[in-house]
């Protein structure tokens, strides 16, 4: 069983995605940390991050490794655990380069496809998964919430890892992330086609996950 879940940037994909895979017994992979990992692979090696070829060698040469955790999924990037690393601010500003880029995407959606095979059953999130990555996906989901709920709980996730940020400026980033996703040549996040439609904004995850878990139910049963 495949089932694919993308939406913008704090929509409550991962969390959700976490939860339904927990509630199926099946994995998860996460494919915004194949993203990460990459960004700050380039970061540390102080390379331009708009010389998108040595960005695609890059990606093509690191050893990247996703192991579910209890509560998310332990990254190593050439065997260091790069788990929290990969989850600032300033990685999640530069890795517009790594995604905006069809060469390097093209790496990374052969890499998240080989991860998901190893897997076998699997709740995967992004912003592809349903349209490239997973097109045969046994359920696709397309989660949504307004621009200012998901700035409010990206300030929170910020505050929590030590990193605490302002309203105006987590909003303009979360609203010009939004711009570059969508309108990107390449694996730009859409709607897959026949996928549900869920708006996270004035809901719970629990309330989310029960919806989407009932969904999955009664399609499979
Ligand atoms: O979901 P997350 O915020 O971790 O994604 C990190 C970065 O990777 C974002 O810039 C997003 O646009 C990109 N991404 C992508 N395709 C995916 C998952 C994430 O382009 N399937």
């Amino acid at each position: 069983m495949i089932i694919t879940i993308d939406g913008p940037a704090g929509s409550g994909k991962s969390t959700v995605a976490r939860e339904l895979a927990k509630a199926l017994g099946i994995a998860f992979l996460d494919t915004g940390a194949t993203y990460r990992a990459v960004t700050l692979a380039a970061l540390r090696r102080n390379l331009d991050m708009t010389d998108e070829h040595a960005l695609a060698d890059l990606a093509a040469a690191v050893d990247l490794t996703l192991t579910p955790t209890d509560d998310g999924t332990r990254v190593t990037l050439d065997g260091d655990d790069v788990s929290r690393d990969i989850r600032t601010a300033r990685v999640s500003e530069q890795s517009y380069y790594v995604a905006r880029s069809g060469i390097i995407r093209a790496v990374l959606v052969t890499l998240q496809r080989r991860l998901g095979d190893a897997l076998g059953s699997f709740v995967t999130e992004g912003r592809d998964q349903g349209s490239v990555v997973f097109p045969h996906a046994t359920v696709k989901f397309y989660l949504d919430a307004s621009p200012e709920i998901r700035a409010r709980r990206r300030l929170a996730d910020l505050a929590a890892a030590g990193e605490p940020a302002d309203y105006d400026a987590v909003l303009a980033a979360i609203t010009q992330r939004d711009t570059r996703d969508r309108t990107r040549p390449d694996g730009p996040l859409v709607k897959p086609d026949h996928a549900v439609v869920v708006d996270t904004s004035n809901q719970t995850i629990q309330q989310v996950t029960v919806t989407m878990l009932e969904h999955v139910r009664s399609l499979t049963r």
